[in-house]
């Protein structure tokens, strides 16, 4: 398969077995036969009804080949796509060629995130079976034009009970092993932390168990070929469409190939499979770059952009958010309320957000979550909607649908409703449980809960956050004997509400969070196009934060908002958060008016780039990781327009340096905002921006660019 970007290839081999052959750089023709086996193989079967050895045809054997579905219990060490078991007979699991056909358009799911705007897009569709177990693999691969990428979609279907007990969505082999991994390892307030090293002989496990794709580690990574860099090298990139626990294996072997797996963590899963029934496997996306990170990553946003996040239509402008939580956490009132909507609105902010605190009888966070109606005593919602929506601005409020407290309401009528085992004093985290989302009556009570909500108020926007990771987790709907189900369960329990809601209201945005971004992934973005970064609002860590978050999402996915914090002055805080989904998360009824003017300026400056910075080109031109400094530049698709960030972190003796931009027309003259003389995009691009004089701590240096009409 190939469009004008890439070339994906694998043959069917003698045996039936998938054996992958090259997937990068787009390529006409290719030598199959100098590529199918990595080393000369001795190996024999026993054929138990005949009593033969038998040798593999060309010389194929599982431990020495790039396969597109490495099989279980066959010797090959680097690691299986799926394992499953019976009643009868062993787990040796091994798929092999049954049919295939071609069609226009992407796979469809009844289940999972997938994809939006089919376009151009077309899909191999190939039937596999381990007939010993008569379990079929319908396996697909779709290529779409523009994306330098490819997406594997999976589907299992039983003939007969069976245990799958591995259900990973993608395997990629590389034939050589010189690699670096790059992923995103971190914690809460501390997301997404850019990590490079060395790929090693032996296996190396990304992942977490945490239930959802989790602060720990991103459910991204890549591999690059050695001194790879922002503009140079190849580079292959690989996400998941799963916001629950999930788990990478790098793995190079004794041929010194390179295995990539990626699906579902299989920590303590099993699924039992009933004869006829399908399960389907997230989608993976498997991306390329010959010329480095950058061109990856704004070929990936395009995509993303373009198939799988999509905003309501009254959020295209993107509306200037305010928040409640930093600015008076619980502690309010509709008086408090109103004066500080009043406040926001006299900034020019659009869309006024009351968080965490206005239900059940929840004054701090020890109580009532699951019971999702009004708090009357503090809130007159109808009044503050009223007035927030009168004074032109939108209404937004907080939920977080997937978990109890064990003082609440809901917890007292149903513990059943709880995904614990109540007799071993299970955990708590925040003080709160999670709900067991395998139980449709759950979702049902919480689908019904919201929605009164929802269908009882006028509301433009709801905040969905997720406050506690999994820990011992049990399910009282599964029971015992499906306890390794309770992940995959769960989380599609949770897509199925979340599906439910966005499509009835299709005008309200919907924003994710997960004690910050402890749930940023590409199912999550399928359903709510924007995801609060991180609780860290330092703009200094929050510039590394949406830097490396910028590898595989785009800037119109981050929720950036500017808080109170001191390290740096409202304008520098402002033009950090310019670069995202601009917001305050502050009390504007205490900044001074200095401040306020400083706010009103990136205010305005969002309104004047947030269609730039939602749809364009951004290249990294600074990594705070690697430098003292960070650099970030968008550009229109025209290039006709543009944005440019530089931060100083430590101070340094004033250093004559130049940043280079990218990106630029050779031959066209751009303003730059600032400047008395415009220069061309030929100079801009060989010679840069001179930087002499914005190297104090924390100092930025903010233009905006623009073409001189001719
Ligand atoms: C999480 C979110 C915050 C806020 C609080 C409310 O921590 O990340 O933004 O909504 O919950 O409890």
């Amino acid at each position: 398969m190939k469009n004008d970007f890439v070339s994906y290839l694998f043959l069917v081999n003698k045996e039936r077995v998938l054996q992958h052959l090259y997937f990068g750089k787009s390529v006409a023709d290719f030598d199959a036969f100098s590529f199918t086996n990595l080393g000369f193989d001795w190996s024999k079967t026993y054929l138990s009804k005949t009593g033969e050895e038998k040798q593999y045809e060309d010389g194929y054997y599982h431990d020495r080949s790039l396969l597109e579905v490495p099989s279980f219990g066959y010797g090959d060490e680097r690691g299986a796509l799926i394992i499953a078991r019976q009643a009868q007979g062993s787990s040796k699991t091994l798929f092999l060629y049954s049919s295939h056909r071609i069609y226009d358009g992407l796979p469809k799911s009844k289940t999972l995130p997938s994809f939006k705007n089919a376009g151009s897009a077309k899909t191999l569709e190939i039937v596999l079976e381990d007939e010993a177990k008569g379990l079929k693999l319908v396996l697909s691969f779709s290529l779409i034009d523009g994306f330098a990428g490819i997406i594997r979609g999976q589907k299992l279907i039983a003939t007969k009970e069976t245990d799958v007990l591995r259900a990973y969505s993608l395997a990629f082999d590389l034939p050589s092993s010189d690699y670096k991994l790059t992923h995103f390892s971190g914690d809460w307030s501390y997301e997404r932390r850019l990590i490079e090293e060395k790929i090693e002989p032996g296996t190396k496990v990304l992942g977490n168990t945490t239930g959802r794709s989790s602060h720990e580690e991103n459910p991204f990574f890549f591999l690059s070929e050695p001194g790879s860099e922002e503009e140079n090298g190849e580079v292959y990139g690989f996400s998941f469409l799963y916001s629950g626990s999930w788990k990478g294996e790098i793995n190079v072997a004794k041929f010194n190939s390179t295995r990539i797996l990626l699906g579902i963590n299989d920590s303590s899963f099993s699924y039992r499979l009933m004869p006829k029934e399908e399960m389907e496997l997230p989608f993976a996306l498997l991306c390329h770059s010959s010329s480095g990170f950058g061109p990856l990553s704004r070929n990936l946003h395009d995509f993303e952009r373009n198939h799988i996040i999509s905003f309501p239509s009254s959020y295209l402008a993107h509306p200037i958010l305010i928040n409640s939580w930093e600015a008076c956490f619980m502690d309010f009132d509709t008086a408090k309320l109103l004066t500080f909507a009043k406040e926001a609105r006299m900034m020019g902010t659009d869309l006024f957000v009351l968080d965490d605190g206005w239900f059940g009888e929840r004054n701090d966070d020890t109580s009532s979550l699951g019971d999702w109606y009004v708090n009357t005593k503090k809130v007159d919602m109808e009044k503050l909607i009223s007035y927030v929506h009168e004074s032109g601005m939108k209404f937004g409020l907080w939920f977080e649908p997937e978990m109890v407290n064990p003082k609440s309401v809901l917890f007292k009528e149903h513990p059943e409703f709880a995904l614990a085992n109540l007799e071993e004093e299970p955990d708590l985290s925040r003080h709160q449980l999670q709900l067991d989302l395998a139980n449709p009556k759950v979702i049902n009570y919480l689908y019904d809960a919201i929605e009164n909500i929802l269908s009882k108020f006028d509301i433009d926007y709801v905040k969905w956050d997720h406050n506690r990771s999994r820990g011992t987790a049990y399910s009282p709907y599964l029971k015992n004997e499906k306890e390794g189900e309770l992940e995959y369960r769960n989380t599609m329990g949770y897509y199925e509400l979340l599906s439910r809601l966005t499509s009835k209201h299709q005008n309200i945005l919907f924003e994710g969070c997960a004690s910050g971004g402890g749930r940023y992934d590409l199912g999550e973005l399928f359903y709510t196009p924007q995801i609060w970064c991180s609780d860290e609002t330092d703009p200094v860590q929050r510039l590394f934060i949406q830097y490396s978050t910028s590898y595989a999402y785009p800037l119109v996915s981050m929720g950036t908002h500017i808080s109170k914090n001191p390290i740096m002055d409202y304008a520098s805080k402002g033009e950090i958060a310019l670069f995202g989904t601009y917001g305050l998360e502050l009390d504007p009824t205490k900044l001074s008016e200095k401040e306020k003017e400083e706010i009103r300026k990136t205010m305005d400056a969002y309104r004047r780039l947030s269609p730039l910075i939602a749809e364009g080109d951004l290249y990294r031109l600074r990594n705070p990781y690697h430098d003292n400094s960070f650099c970030l530049l968008v550009i229109n698709k025209a290039k006709s327009q543009g944005v440019f960030l530089y931060v100083n972190l430590l101070k340094e003796n004033a250093r004559y340096r130049y940043v280079k931009l990218r990106g630029l027309k050779k031959d066209t003259q751009y303003t730059l905002s600032g400047y008395e003389r415009s220069l061309s995009g030929e100079y801009l691009m060989n010679v840069g921006i001179n930087l002499y004089g914005w190297q104090n701590e924390f100092q930025s240096h903010y233009i905006e660019l623009q073409e001189v009409a001719k």
